[in-house]
């Protein structure tokens, strides 16, 4: 078969790599792609917002299967079009992507089905928000409603942080209509990890455990990233944390999702707080995660085309995943200047040495790949720009081949956690 995929990040490089190890394809095609996933897929430059040129392409190119990376496109509906053309897609329905959305739909949501999640009120002007959070005690959290990626939610410490947060969102409008509406809510003090399931409408299957480090430095400093490395499994969200999240969150999820009529086919990501060893859902995700899926699909031993084919077609029920029993560390090799601004076009060295190391993978993010005098070469071309990920008998063993990795690339300005995965090893009891 003949699969598209939508996106041009890491994630989308490692959802075409997993994708094309199953015999059932064919070809694949990534819209738009990216330097390192055109080693490997047909790249053809299309905006994700224009949903009339992806749908003609895949016309064209009779495509069998589309599966939708990034958020945007299944917030704005593009599972409804194509269906409405007989397209075969995979992801969840624009009223059901509103759990990613609309933080307002997500949280009244999950006070409904009873899903744990922090206390929250929800405001639709500064001057209501503003007295509210002068009665409330700090830290507290404060989230525009709409899709800002990744910027929407601030934590903050003292009425100051509150009073700039409430301004950019409402008289700033740096969201636009993204912040019409904001939810505060809680401070919640514990251990952050990713549990992202597939759902066909009625049935889920877990993925592996994962953790994201979204602060832009070491233990956990600076601004929040989309993400600077991930880890699978999690030791944190194993066991019983793992087996509650599933029971008490995703599952309540997607019957809840049934129950409001609009059922949920896709990637439902719960971005998870460990409080107490009871997990709280911080957010909803209808999407894979950023970067944890370059450090979850090296561990998958079934045919991940299968699992989507059983999906979308809401046959889900009593399959199981095979993992491999390696650990996966991925760490994110960003430019200089991100998450803020930074530049592009640094010509990235080191790439030939890594491909000769065992269990090393490099999924590109941005990059662009340029023929010079008939040599090939990678540019940078975005804020994160490659996910070197290695497999090992343990993290550990992950941590180590990832760094060595690393230490091969080079680009000018470039900057990367040196900590990706030191809490698992400290929860393992394992010194580097
Ligand atoms: P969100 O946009 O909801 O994913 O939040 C972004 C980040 O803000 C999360 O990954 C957390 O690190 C932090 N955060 C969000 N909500 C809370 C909360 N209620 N308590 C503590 N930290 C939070
Ligand atoms: N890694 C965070 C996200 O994908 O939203």
């Amino acid at each position: 078969m003949k699969v598209a995929v939508i996106g041009s990040g890491g994630r989308e490089h490692a959802l075409i790599w997993k994708l094309a190890s199953s015999p059932q394809i064919e070809k694949i095609y990534a819209l738009p792609g990216n330097g390192g996933i055109s080693d490997i897929a047909h790249c053809q430059d299309i905006n994700l917002d224009d949903f009339q040129s992806l749908l003609q392409f895949v016309n064209d190119n009779e495509i069998d299967l589309t599966v939708v990376g990034p958020e945007a496109p299944l917030v704005a509906g593009i599972v409804d079009i194509f269906k409405e053309k007989g397209l075969r897609i995979f992801g969840p329905t624009k009223s059901a992507a509103e759990l990613e959305g609309s933080k307002v739909f997500a949280k009244q949501f999950m006070k409904k089905y009873k899903i744990p999640t922090a206390e929250f009120e929800v405001f639709d002007n500064y001057d209501d928000a503003w007295d509210y959070v002068k009665a409330e005690d700090f830290p507290i959290v404060i989230k525009a409603d709409g899709l800002c990626a990744g910027k929407g939610s601030f934590v903050v410490y003292d009425l100051k942080e509150a009073e700039s947060a409430l301004k950019k969102i409402f008289v700033d409008r740096i969201f636009g209509a993204s912040g019409d509406r904001v939810v505060i809510e809680e401070f919640l003090s514990g251990e952050e990890a990713s549990i992202i399931a597939i759902a066909d409408g009625k049935d889920l299957v877990p993925l592996a455990s994962s953790q994201d480090h979204k602060r832009a430095y070491d233990n956990d400093q600076g601004p929040n990233t989309g993400g600077m490395g991930a880890y699978s499994p999690a030791p944190v969200a194993e066991g019983k944390i793992f087996q509650e999240t599933i029971e008490k969150v995703l599952k309540p999820a997607i019957q809840g999702m049934v129950e409001e009529g609009i059922p949920f086919t896709g990637v439902l990501y719960a971005g998870i707080m460990i409080v107490d060893e009871i997990p709280y859902v911080l957010e909803f995700n209808v999407r894979f995660g950023d970067p944890e899926t370059q450090a979850i699909l090296p561990r998958m031993e079934s045919d991940f085309v299968e699992i989507i084919n059983l999906a979308i077609d809401g046959d889900l029920a009593g399959y199981e995943i095979e993992w491999k029993p390696q650990a996966c560390l991925s760490v994110v090799i960003a430019s200089g200047g991100y998450p803020g601004s930074y530049e592009k076009g640094k010509v990235i060295t080191g790439l030939d040495r890594v491909k000769e190391l065992e269990d090393v993978i490099v999924f590109h993010a941005g990059t662009k790949k340029i023929i010079e005098n008939g040599n090939v070469k990678y540019i940078t071309n975005g804020g994160r720009v490659l996910n070197v990920t290695a497999l090992g008998e343990d993290i550990k063993t992950a941590h180590k081949k990832a760094y060595q990795a690393v230490e091969k690339i080079h680009f000018e300005n470039m900057h990367y956690r040196r900590d990706i995965g030191n809490k698992a090893l400290t929860r393992l009891n394992m010194k580097m």
